[in-house]
Order: structure tokens, then C-alpha cells, then sequence
């Protein structure tokens, strides 16, 4: 059984702060309650801020599980990032590896409801791109569906943040649109997209439940993380 420490009761976290800009947009961080799905470009910090996020969450005492199916938790940037709290870190986070869809499906199902309080998965859309079938979409935009359902339940029942991230597309016009754009749209109530812009990144609002949409912020890549450009 899991023994919570008395300030990490269930209703202490409202959210896990980023340490940037972004979480002022956000209201504080990475909601509880809820999905947060950011969306970008290669390159544009996805993976970075899901690190960041779990860092955090850890070095709060919270348990983090971190779904990596694409292979790019490297121990090297956490530890870059956790500095002194690296064993903390490890100590409290779960790393899952899904090797397609419907394993992703079999592990979010196996720790919903378990004592994590943060769930990453960076990107929720690498095997739902790589398995998608154009002819027939409908499977696979319902194995999907059903992990954000199970997701969001966890986030309900047991007070959690959960972070997704998303790849996007061309949409030809200059612009891009993120994967799975209708069912990520119903399943996270938060979203972020990033860009990149010559030397910096930015994060812009595009969905939340209590903040205004459409602010922006700038921020850089470090070596122990992410500052406010
Ligand atoms: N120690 C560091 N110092 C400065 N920049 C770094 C450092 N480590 C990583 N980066 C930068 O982070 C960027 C990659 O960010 P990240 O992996 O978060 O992107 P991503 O959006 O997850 O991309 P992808 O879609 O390819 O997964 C790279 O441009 C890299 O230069
Ligand atoms: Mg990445």
C-alpha cells in the first residue's frame, strides 16, 4: 500500500508547475482533473516539457508514470534537468515502453487507478501514426478514443495530472494541424502549441477550462531545462 506523505494529500496538488512562462498561461502548470495535450513541430520541446513536468512532479514526492513509446526519456537530459534531485527522480517515476496501439491500450489500462499523480505520454500519437489506416480510420481513432477516456478517469478519480503530447502535420497552406485532431479535441480539455521561431520556441494557449485562449509565451531550451526567452 501507498503511504502519502500529509502534504501530499489528494487535494494538495492543483497543478505541476513547469518552471517557465507557460505556466503562467496555464494557470499555475500542468492542470490536475484534466488532459493537457501540446502539440509542435520535431524539435519543439515536447519532450523537454513532459521531462520537465515529471521532474517536478517527483521532486513534490508525487509518482509519475511516463509512457515513452518513441524511446526518448534519455537518462542524460533528466539528469541534466534533475540535477541533485536525478535519484528522486528515478525513484518515483515508471517508465513504460508501448510497442504498438493496443499495447499502449493494455498499460494505460494496467495503472489507472494506481497512485500516480502525474501521467506523461510522449506522443500519445507515435504507434496511432505508424498503425492508422487511411482506408479504414475508425479502429484506430477508437483505440485511441478509449486511452483518453481512461485517462481521463484517472485524472478524476485520483487527483492527477496527465500530459500528452501530440505530432502535427502539414496541412499545405503553410500551417499544421496536430494528428487525431477530433478525438485528441474531445479528450483534452487543455492545449498547447508550440512553434519554433529562429532562436527561441513559443507556447501558445489554444484551449483551457479556466484561462483565457490565445496568449503566447517565448522560451528557450537549456542545458538544465527550459527559461523564458
Ligand atoms: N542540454 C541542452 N541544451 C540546449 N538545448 C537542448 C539541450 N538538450 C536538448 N536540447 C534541445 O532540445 C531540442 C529538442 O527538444 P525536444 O526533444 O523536447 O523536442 P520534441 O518536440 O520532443 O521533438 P520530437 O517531435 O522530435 O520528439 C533540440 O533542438 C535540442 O537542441
Ligand atoms: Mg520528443
Amino acid at each position: 500500500m501507498q503511504i502519502w506523505k500529509p502534504k501530499t494529500n489528494l487535494r494538495a496538488l492543483n497543478a505541476v508547475p513547469l518552471g517557465f512562462g507557460l505556466d503562467s498561461l496555464l494557470g499555475g502548470g500542468i492542470p490536475t482533473e484534466t488532459i493537457t495535450e501540446i502539440y509542435g513541430p520535431p524539435a519543439s520541446g515536447k519532450t523537454n516539457i513532459s521531462l520537465l513536468a515529471t521532474v517536478n512532479a517527483a521532486k513534490a514526492g508525487f509518482r509519475v508514470a511516463y509512457l515513452d513509446p518513441e524511446g526518448s526519456f534519455h537518462l542524460k537530459r533528466v539528469e541534466q534537468i534533475a540535477g541533485e534531485y536525478f535519484d528522486q527522480v528515478i525513484e518515483k517515476t515508471t517508465l513504460l515502453e508501448p510497442e504498438s496501439l493496443a499495447h499502449q491500450s493494455q498499460i494505460i489500462r494496467s495503472i489507472i487507478g494506481k497512485p500516480f499523480r502525474l501521467l506523461v505520454v510522449d506522443p500519445i500519437t507515435y504507434h496511432y501514426r505508424l498503425e492508422l489506416d487511411r482506408v479504414d480510420p475508425f479502429p484506430t481513432n477508437q483505440e485511441l478514443a478509449k486511452q483518453l477516456s481512461m485517462l481521463s478517469w484517472h485524472a478524476r478519480k485520483k487527483n492527477a495530472a496527465v500530459l500528452v503530447t501530440n505530432q502535427i502535420y502539414s496541412d499545405f497552406k503553410g500551417g499544421y494541424e496536430p494528428l487525431a485532431r477530433e478525438v485528441l479535441g474531445y479528450g483534452a480539455k487543455v492545449r498547447v502549441e508550440l512553434g519554433i521561431e529562429g532562436d527561441h520556441r513559443t507556447a501558445k494557449l489554444i484551449k483551457h477550462i479556466s484561462m483565457k485562449e490565445g496568449k503566447m509565451v517565448k522560451f528557450k531550451i537549456v542545458g538544465r531545462g527550459i527559461i523564458d526567452y
